[in-house]
Parts: structure tokens; sequence; C-alpha cells
């Protein structure tokens, strides 16, 4: 029997043109936790989606458990105690979340599904996990968050699986939901389960993992143990320099300037309760909370996607009835959504046509596109944000999971709105690119440009922002400024009041 659960050495591919892997060796001990780190486009999910048996290697050589492995469906892949939860999440919406936890087993090779045995195995799995969610809820009406969660325990209680590799899972949880996950996957490692842990987040790496892995454009560069290196050390191989500062210095900004955007007691029954905020010229504002606290549905509301049932939205001291999208869009708000495969960008459609969507009157006269001036733009934001690509015409599904993400911010950086709102911006993003739009969104602010950011990450809210709101339940906890935005105060605001005890 092997100590390696698996080992990997030499492996290359490639797409057309593009070295997705070059020579990649990979050495996870069976019941460890083993954290896969590199840039965007460095290689991380290609390998992973070869060892779950939906690519094929060009070259080299897998073993799982001391066994050789060339795995030609994903299927052959579970078969040998393999399960993976993508980046992009695979739900089917329109399912309920017993449905997709079973898909694929549901009728147990019988016409008959029995509801009852399925919803009940779906919802005792879940809170075995830890979290309270009905199984007959459809999972598109889920946060992305809470979808998920569902699928990672359906791998590991429906498929049974030895080996869990999780391509970023935290990047769509905020703090107190990372806590839990990460005690789930300590009691897996105990039960002798082997982890392989992709994530963009250095500090959870340091937190979780018991050996690191770096790879740099389809390379292993290093292996590295948690318990003597830095955070530096893991950068520095990751980029190959050393990044000075990952947050730029808060641009000046006078705390009364001008209002740009004022919002009054919006509501929308069940969801917002009297939500108050305001954005002044050059400011940077968090809006931060746990994950279903409202704080997508206070921007979705502001942006016209939602309606309101009371409360109203002045820009520039001037009110206005906002109702879709191209009605922010014209009083000058722009919006990066959470769930941007969804609502950000097009998939089918080129990098190029994707990055200046937005920006369409900037290049096109009497209706007409401007083919060079849309190339450069395109090439501006490529080389702002860094984006690994083969050619700006390739359609935006060929781009690494992080590459997608540069695309779509860099499209709405390139707007000339005066208040934009991100929500999420850096999810996904590798450290390097983050520095860079942190520092566009810096810039942005500089010029007078009212940014208003939902993040996940509270050391994101206290680097970048100038203040910040707290959401809780649909409502507005409270704000800080300044100094007062400690991960301490904010999480206090955070909390539901009724789970204070
Ligand atoms: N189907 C595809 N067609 C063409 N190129 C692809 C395809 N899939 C991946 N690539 C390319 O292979 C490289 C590696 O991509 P991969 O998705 O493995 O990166 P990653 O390390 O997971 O990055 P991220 O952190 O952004 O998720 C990238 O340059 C990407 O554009
Ligand atoms: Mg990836």
């Amino acid at each position: 029997m092997s100590d390696y659960a698996i080992r990997i050495e030499g492996v290359g591919k490639t797409f057309g043109g593009v070295h997705a892997l070059r020579d990649v060796a990979l050495r996870v001990r069976a019941g460890t936790i083993h954290a896969l780190v590199g840039e965007n486009g460095a290689g991380k999910s290609t390998l992973m989606n070869i060892l779950a048996g939906i690519l094929r290697r060009d070259k080299g050589t897998i073993e799982v458990f001391g066994d050789p492995a060339d795995f030609a469906s994903p299927v052959e892949s579970q078969k040998r105690g393999i399960a993976i939860i993508h980046q992009e999440l695979a739900l089917a919406p329109d399912l309920s979340v017993a449905e997709n936890m079973f898909l694929g087993d549901l009728g147990n090779g019988s016409m008959f599904v029995d509801w009852k045995t399925m919803n009940r195995k779906a919802g005792s799995a879940l809170s075995a996990f830890g979290f309270n969610i009905s199984p007959t809820t459809m999972c598109g009406d889920l946060s992305v968050a809470y979808q998920q969660i569902v699928e990672i325990t359906k791998a590991l209680v429906i498929q049974d699986c030895r080996v869990l590799i999780l391509d970023e899972p935290t990047a769509v949880l905020a703090d107190p939901e990372t806590d839990v996950l990460f005690d789930n996957l300590r009691k897996l490692k105990e039960s002798g389960i082997t982890i392989i842990y992709i994530s963009h987040r250095l500090e959870e790496i340091f937190r979780i993992a018991d050996a690191i892995t770096v790879f740099k454009d389809g390379r292993t560069v290093a292996d590295l143990d948690p318990r003597s290196c830095t955070e530096e050390d893991i950068i520095t191989n990751m980029v190959g320099r050393r990044l000075e500062a990952l947050f730029p210095p808060k641009p000046e900004r006078d705390p009364d300037g001008d209002v740009l955007l004022k919002v009054d007691n919006l509501t929308r029954s069940g969801v917002l309760d009297n939500v108050s905020l305001n954005l002044r010229v050059g400011e940077i504002v968090g809006l931060s909370g746990l994950i279903g606290s409202g704080r997508s549905e206070v921007v979705r509301a502001i942006f016209g996607i939602d309606p309101i049932d009371a409360g109203t939205i002045e820009v520039s001291g001037k009110r206005q009835v906002i109702r879709k999208p191209s009605d922010a869009m014209r009083v000058g708000i722009g919006l990066v959504p959470e769930d941007r495969k969804r609502q950000g960008g097009i998939l089918p459609m080129s990098i190029r046509e994707n990055m200046t969507m937005t920006n369409l009157e900037a290049i096109s006269r009497f209706g007409i596109t401007n083919a060079r001036a849309e190339r450069r733009i395109a090439q501006a934001s490529q080389d702002r944000v860094k984006i690994k690509l083969g050619a700006l015409n390739d359609a935006l599904s060929s781009l690494s999971g992080g590459n997608q993400q540069k695309v779509i911010v860099a499209k709405w950086l390139n707007t000339d709105c005066k208040i934009l709102i991100l929500d999420e911006p850096t999810r996904g993003v590798d450290v390097g690119a983050k520095a860079e739009i942190y520092s566009i969104i810096a810039a942005l602010a500089a010029d007078g440009v009212g940014i208003l950011v939902i993040s996940s990450e509270l050391v994101e809210i206290i680097g970048l922002c100038h203040r910040t709101y707290v959401m809780s339940e649909g409502v507005i906890a409270g704000e800080l400024k300044g100094g007062e935005m400690t991960e301490e105060a904010i999480m206090r605001l955070a909390i539901p009041k009724r789970r204070v005890h």
C-alpha cells in the first residue's frame, strides 16, 4: 500500500496551441490536506480535471493509491474514489436540492423515485454537515454559497469519496461559513479522507493545509511546508517576484464632499428593511455582512434588477426612479455582479467583445462598432489586469476561472460611470491581479468615482475602504469608519443578534 493517495509525474496537456500543463508533478499523502496554489491560468483546474476523468492528459503518469490510472470518464474516476467540486457551480437550478444530490441516481434503476426517502437522506446529510438547508428548495433559489455547500455534501455523503478535490471552495463563502467548512474538512481528514484544496486565499492555506504545491505556467515550481514557510515564500514562487503591497494607499477624499448616491429607507418585503446609505465623491465604501444578510439584494435593488416596495434613490442630489438596469446605467451607475457566470459575461462570445460591451458608446459611431478602438480598449484592459489568454478573439469560455473574472471586472473598470458597485470583485482572482484590481479601484476613486464594494473578505474591506456599512438580516446593523474597522468590530455587527448569547 502506497503512502500516497495521488502521485502525478511529468503530466502535460495542450489545448490547441495553449500549453495548459507542461510538466507537473504532485504527490499527495493519504489522509492529508494538500493545497495547490498558483496564478490564474497556472493549470490547477486542468490537472484536477484530468484526475477527475473530465480531460485526458497528453503525457505523464498518474497513480491513485499506488495503482496506475488513466481515466477515460468521470465515472471511472469516481469508481476509484475521487470526487471533485468544481470552481464553477454545477447544480441544475430548476431541480431541488435533493434532486441535485441524487442526480444520476434518481430511480435506482427503477421507474420509481422514492421522494420521501430521497428528501430525508438529503436533509440529514446536509444537517450532518452542519447546514440547515431544506432538501426541497430549488437550487436556483439558493445563494451561491449554499449551492457550493450542497455540492460538497453530495460528494462526501452521496458519492462516498476517498479523495475530495475542492477547486476554490471558499471563493463563494464568507468567513463564518469558511470556519464551518474547515471544521468539517478537519473531521474528514481524521476519518482518513484525502483532500486536495485549491485556493487563492493564502491565509486559509496556513490554517488548513499539511502540504503546499505551487504551480506556475503549467509547471510545478515548489513543494512547501506550511509549518516552515511564509506567505511571502508562496507569493514569490507563484508570481516569480516579490509583491510590494497588496493594498494601495487609500486615496484622499473630502469627508464632506458631494453625495453621489443617497439611498433612503429602501425596503423590499421580507428581504430588505429600511436600508439607508450614502456614497460621496471619491469614496470607497464597503458593504460587509454574512452571506444572506442582504448585501447583494441592496445593490440589485439600487441597480433596478429587483423591484422595491418603498424607499428613494438620489443620484447627485436628484431623485431617480430606477426600474431596470438601463435606468441605472443612464444615470451613471455601473455594477459588477456577484454571479458573473450568469449575469456578468457571455461565455461563447469573444474575450474582446466581453471586455468592451459596456463601452459601446466609446467605440461605436452611428451604431457601427469601431474595430480598432475596440481592440485598443481590450488590449489596455488585458495589460492592466494581466489576463493570461491565447488571443482576444478566443471565446471567454476558454479562459481559466480567474481569468474570466478578470475580463468581466476589466470591462466595468473601462466604463465612465460615476458610481461603481462591485460585488465580490476579487473572488477567485490571484494575489498579483488582486493587487492590480485594488490599485485600479483606488485610481478610479482618486478620479472622483464613488465606489461601493461588497466583500466577504474582511481584510479586503479594511485594507481598501474608507468606511463600511455592515448588514445583518436585511438591515444596516452599523457603520464603521477608518480605524474603527477591525475584523472583530465588523463581525460583531454582522452576526444576527439572536445568535449572540
Ligand atoms: N478548454 C480550453 N480551451 C483552451 N484553453 C484552455 C481550456 N481550458 C484551459 N485552458 C487554458 O489552460 C490554462 C490553464 O488553465 P486552468 O483553468 O487549468 O488554470 P487555473 O490554474 O485553474 O487558473 P484559475 O486560478 O484562474 O482558476 C489557461 O491558460 C487556460 O486559458
Ligand atoms: Mg481554476
